[in-house]
């Protein structure tokens, strides 16, 4: 692939700021995104194995539903968490990501209503497991398959957007041009790799699920240690799984030695060991946060290396400074999602901890963040609103 086609596929308009910060922002909501996909992964295929076991077991008839619940939160927040590396893609590396959606057009249609029916099904298979009705497990399993596919089009999306020295190849196979929108690019480590993480990332969730709950009084104790010792097994054994899969994907691909997979290498033997001792399993999560950034940071590298030597760098990417965009940017992220954030996840850790019915209007932090939250929405409103008209007439008038 000739470096001009690559510069002549950029937009014409140039980058808004800086293009690092969208390198780093991309690494970042990437991981946010894989943290949630793990959760999403790992909590729904373990409820599957409680769903199977039905009520006759007096922990797992407590922790399927609860595995349920997180999968059905997990799904949305990783929905949502998808779209901001999705931005941050298209915006430095938009050659690559419009590329793919063309070459793998219907694939990109398919990937849409997988998610619609598999998030649906995953709905039946919900409101089914809470009536305890026969056949629930095996609509969770139909629902499982449907998203885990969802994952493989992502991955071939992935991959198909760092083979630009196949794209040719891809669009006129053997000289003739294939509009089909069909291509499909796998690369099985990569791939097993990605999805193994699940199984440590739910084994840590269950490590803190179980710390979290053993506050509680009207959980039993034997409960609270069932699910620590499940937790741990599967962290271990998940993490071990994910370690050798890393190390066979770094071979291939010759990467084993750069600074970031041994960083990443080290990190996993770090969690193996916080993992099995499970002395405290929220400072193992911060170290499982710093992970997946690590993880994120390699498929950047990757993709840098592969672009920068066919001579496409982010880095020289033309920047047309819009300092009110960043700004708005900025103080929607920072501003109200963290406001945001923290309002739902202060409420979310209360209603946890607290046995009955948690009165958020008595609580003086909740109600101040819950407050704080509506009137910097309403100003972010106003703002949107009046900037953005002020801005369209601005330009026609
Ligand atoms: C159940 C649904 C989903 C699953 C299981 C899933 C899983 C994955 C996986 C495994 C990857 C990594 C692929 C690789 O590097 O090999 C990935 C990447 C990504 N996903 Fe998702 N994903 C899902 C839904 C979404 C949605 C709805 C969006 C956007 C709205 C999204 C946006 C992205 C982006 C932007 C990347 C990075 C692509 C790149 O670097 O080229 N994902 N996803």
């Amino acid at each position: 692939m000739d470096a001009s086609v690559l510069l002549a596929l950029r937009d014409p308009a140039g980058v808004p700021f800086y293009p690092i910060v969208f390198q780093i922002l991309y690494v970042l909501t990437w991981a946010l995104h894989a943290a949630f996909v793990l959760l999403a992964l790992g909590s729904m295929g373990l409820s599957l194995y409680g769903s199977a076991k039905g009520r006759s077991d007096k922990h797992w008839s407590i922790l399927t539903p609860h595995l349920i619940q997180t999968g059905k939160i997990s799904i949305s927040i990783l929905i949502v968490l998808g779209v901001a590396p999705l931005l941050f893609t298209q915006v430095i590396y938009d050659p690559n990501w419009y590329v793919t959606n063309t070459l793998s057009g219907m694939w990109v249609f398919i990937f849409i209503y997988t998610l619609i029916v598999g998030y649906s099904m995953y709905y039946w298979y919900y409101y089914a497991n809470r009536g305890q009705k026969s056949g629930s497990t095996l609509i969770g399993f139909i629902s499982f398959g449907i998203l885990v596919f969802a994952g493989i089009l992502m991955h071939n999306f992935a991959v198909t957007s760092i083979m630009p020295n196949a794209w040719m190849n891809m669009y006129a196979p053997n000289g003739v041009v294939d509009t089909s929108g069909w291509t499909f690019n796998i690369d099985v480590i990569r791939l097993a790799f990605m999805v193994s993480l699940s199984i440590p990332v739910v084994g840590i969730f269950l490590q803190n699920y179980s710390r979290f709950l053993s506050t509680r009084k009207d959980f039993e104790a034997s409960f609270i240690s069932y699910t620590a010792k499940l937790g741990t097994n599967l962290a271990v054994m998940g993490l071990l799984i994910s370690a050798a899969l890393f190390v066979l994907w770094m071979l291939q691909i010759g990467y084993l030695f750069h600074l970031v997979s041994l960083a990443t290498v080290v990190g996993v033997l770090v969690l193996l060991v916080m993992a099995k001792m499970n002395s405290n399993s929220y400072y193992t999560t911060l170290v499982l946060v710093v992970v997946a950034l690590l993880i994120s940071t390699m498929r950047e590298v990757i993709r840098f290396d592969i672009m920068g030597k066919l001579g496409y760098n982010i880095y020289d990417y033309p920047v047309n400074l819009e300092i009110p965009t960043i700004v708005m940017f900025l103080g929607t992220f920072l501003i109200m999602g963290f406001v945001g954030v923290a309002y739902l996840l202060s409420m979310a850790w209360k209603v946890g901890k607290n046995e009955g019915v948690f009165d958020g209007s008595k609580d003086v932090m909740v109600s101040r963040l819950g407050k704080s939250t509506l009137y910097i929405m309403i100003t972010w409103m106003a703002i949107y609103f009046v900037w953005g008209i002020g801005i369209l007439f601005n330009n026609i008038l």
